[in-house]
């Protein structure tokens, strides 16, 4: 995703350095340069060799540690496309908002013509404080507020470092990583709604978040995104809603013609009722009734058996034998990818914001995507598939 790019990383010195190892490895996987400054105070809490080793480039912290003809901190400001300061102590910040230049980290900041991000972290105290708050606002950069909760210091409030996740989203967004130009992607998602009467209707706990996120990742990528979805949604893209399976299909087989990709995020019911009510259904004497469902279309099937270039997508909604289901199924529906996930567990999945899947490949690849936000799965699935 960051092929090319060379991300600068400034590291100062607060507890949350130790996190940014994390974010050098994240980046890294990514394919980006990674250059890495600290300042002296970052170093209580993180050691070079560690940066050195993740970056897989030298570190810089000192200033007249020069090795071309150009200084230091000119030749790192030239070499990135973007520096990202994280964690930024209210030290740093005060600095680089009134033009010290008494690092290397800060020498580098005053020289940087490009992009800045700046993720602050320290006690709540300090954050709140009134001089700190008019140093941030002098800052023409893009600052990634911190987060409330529990502190290292042992206080409440707000000042932890925001998520990673949030840090390289924005690194990606101000790269202006645009891959799927060009390319129409069309998802499905949410649960459809097969009526039974004008009052009541069979469906399922989908909330439609995991394929709202790829949409939404898929449209940040510059992609020609069609969501096809059984949920109220507003946005800057084509929302088609649909109520039933039958609705999805029609919607499906409209957009898929014209589409590069298509993701099936949808959990589609495999059955309908046969002969909807046009009257509300009374109550009867019986203890029991019938309700007699007729098969719902296998949409994915169908469209897989037609494809004529397209990549197809389906996801696997499994509770139990979730890898052995997920081959099988794959099989069946003859698409490139199946992106299973276990909706037995609590903290992923259906209503949750997080999910953990594995992506299988109709070649019979294989890759599991740890539990992290389902922003992050989608960009991690869009990667797999054209990466
Ligand atoms: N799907 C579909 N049409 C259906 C049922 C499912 O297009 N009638 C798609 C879903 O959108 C998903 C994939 O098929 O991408 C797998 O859905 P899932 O519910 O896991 O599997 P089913 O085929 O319904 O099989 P089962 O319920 O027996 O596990």
């Amino acid at each position: 995703m960051l092929s090319g790019k060379t991300v600068l990383v400034g590291i100062t010195g607060g507890i949350a350095a130790y996190k940014i190892c994390e974010l050098i490895r994240m980046y890294k996987r990514a394919n980006a340069n990674v250059r890495v400054v600290c300042t002296q105070n970052a170093l209580n809490f993180v050691t070079k060799l560690t940066l050195q080793n993740l970056s897989q480039n030298e570190v810089g912290v000192e200033e007249f540690d020069i090795k071309e003809f150009k200084p230091e901190h000119i030749s790192y400001a030239d070499e990135a496309d973007i520096m990202v300061i994280a964690p930024a102590t209210a030290n740093t910040i005060s600095k680089i908002a009134t033009g010290v230049c008494d690092n290397l980290l800060t020498s580098i900041a005053c020289a940087f013509t490009k992009p800045v991000i700046i993720a602050p972290a320290m006690n709540c105290g300090m954050w709140d404080n009134p001089i700190l708050q008019e140093n941030l606002n002098k800052l023409h950069y893009t600052i990634l507020e911190p987060e409330s909760g529990f502190l290292a210091c042992g206080y409440e409030g707000k000042g932890r470092l925001c998520s990673l996740e949030k840090i390289f989203d924005k690194t990606v967004e101000l790269l202006d990583y645009k891959p799927l130009t060009g390319k129409k992607i069309v998802i499905t998602s949410g649960g459809t709604i097969e009526n039974i009467d004008p009052v009541r209707y069979i469906s399922n706990y989908s909330s439609g978040k995991m394929g709202l996120a790829l949409a939404d990742t898929a449209k940040s990528f510059g992609a020609d995104v069609v969501l096809i979805t059984t949920k109220e949604v507003s946005r800057k893209y084509d929302v088609i809603k649909v109520k039933s399976a039958l609705d999805m299909k029609e919607a499906v087989e409209k957009e898929f013609e014209t589409a590069d990709c298509i993701i099936m995020a949808a959990a589609v019911a495999d059955y309908r009722v046969k002969e909807i009510s046009s009257q509300k259904m009374k109550k009867t004497a019986d203890d029991e009734i019938t309700l007699k469902l007729v098969k719902n279309p296998d949409i994915l099937k169908e469209i897989s058996s037609q494809k004529q270039g397209q990549i197809i997508v389906g996801f696997c909604a499994e509770s139990e034998n979730l890898i052995e289901n997920a081959k099988e199924k794959i099989a069946k529906k003859g698409c490139d990818y199946l992106i299973a996930n276990d909706i037995s567990r609590k903290d992923i999945g259906f209503s949750s914001d997080y999910n953990e899947v594995t992506i299988l490949a109709k070649n019979g690849g294989m890759k599991k995507l740890e539990r992290v936000d389902k922003m992050t799965i989608a960009r991690q699935i869009f990667e797999e598939i054209y990466g």
